[in-house]
């Protein structure tokens, strides 16, 4: 029951969310009829709605008045931040539109469309996941940066770094450091504003491509965070054999990605999300979450050496491998 409530409660948050409602409530408070009225909508379905997140408890209701609690703003209404307003609109189309082929993608083995070209289609889509993987990476880069071997300078290569925040983060720490971020057009242009408010513009190079065929250079350090992920067994093997090669010798590689092996002591929501997270990657992307020992493995395979599984002093399932290019 509580699984069928929640999947209520989600469905209806995401659609108040498109119609605009966290917007128009967060504004003030308003009855059905105002709230009908500003959304250009007939009032009948709608007030049932407004019920509805009054049960789940995202809005409050006093005589004819809704108000929106905490939870529908500021975090859901993107007047006043929304923190999380991104991570719903993206969660929504997931859950609403991809998982539709759930049972399709487990019969077959693999998605039923390319996750990444199906997200660049649709600018205020790829806009959205930018910005949720921004916001998480906003809260976890200082515990990223002060966990990692520290990297002085030289230069940084950020593979499938979208939006950037990790190489600005790595950039500030070290003076001396440039990077490169490599990713599709639709992603960078989230990134390419972070880096000229960062006032990074000089030192973080954006390049569009494809990781399929544009991992090069001899770098002093390499990012793939959160991007082994979203690849089956054999392209996540061969992007970390690529991304180290693109390394020079006495390099680091660092891995960010929730383990499927995750620590002991992990929540039981935190386990329940990384289940759920990981069946979305399968279903959506063909990729899921690795062991620490399966990417581990890879990196051995691809000559590296020294590696580490590393805890960060940050909320979130996220840690950290590292693995290094033998000085020559
Ligand atoms: C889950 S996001 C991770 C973003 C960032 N590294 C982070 O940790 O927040 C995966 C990134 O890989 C990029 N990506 C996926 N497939 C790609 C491809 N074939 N070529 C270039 N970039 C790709 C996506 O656009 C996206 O920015």
């Amino acid at each position: 029951m509580l699984d069928l409530i929640g999947a209520m409660a989600f469905r209806t948050a995401g659609t108040a969310q498109r119609l605009g409602l966290f917007e128009v409530l967060g504004a003030g408070p308003q009855s059905a009829a105002g709230v009908a009225a500003k959304l250009g909508l007939p009032a009948g379905t709608l007030t049932v709605l407004l019920d509805a997140l009054v049960s789940f408890g995202y809005l409050r209701k006093a005589g004819d008045l809704y108000t929106a609690g905490p939870a529908a703003s500021p975090w859901l209404d993107r007047n006043a931040g929304g923190g999380f307003a991104p991570a719903l609109a993206v969660w929504h189309e997931l859950l609403g539109e991809l998982w539709q082929g759930l049972e399709e993608s487990v019969r077959a083995g693999r998605p039923p469309e390319p996750f990444y070209p199906w997200l660049e289609r649709d600018p205020d889509r790829v806009r959205d996941f930018q910005a949720m993987l921004a916001g998480l990476a906003w809260m976890l880069a200082p515990a990223v940066v002060e966990a990692a071997p520290k990297i002085g300078g030289g230069s940084l290569l950020d593979v499938g770094g979208g939006h950037a925040i990790y190489s600005i983060a790595f950039c500030r720490a070290a003076p001396e450091l440039t990077a490169t971020v490599i990713d599709l057009p639709g992603a960078l242009s989230q990134g390419r504003a972070h880096v000229e408010e960062a006032g990074l513009a000089e030192r973080i190079q954006l390049v569009p491509g494809d990781l399929a065929d544009h991992i090069d250079g001899r770098h002093d350090a390499a990012l793939l965070f959160n991007v082994v992920h979203g690849l089956d067994p054999e392209a996540a093997a061969d992007l970390v054999a690529r991304t180290a090669r693109a390394l020079r010798p006495g390099g680091v590689l660092l891995v960010l990605e929730p383990f499927a092996d995750p620590p002991e002591g992990t929540g039981a929501h935190d386990a329940a999300f990384l289940g759920g997270f990981s069946l979305n990657l399968a279903a959506t992307q063909g990729g899921r979450l690795y062991t620490f020992d399966e990417i581990a493995g890879w990196a051995a395979a691809a000559g590296l050496g020294g590696i580490e599984r590393l805890a960060l002093s940050a909320p979130g399932t996220d840690e950290l491998l590292v693995a290094r290019r033998e000085a020559q």
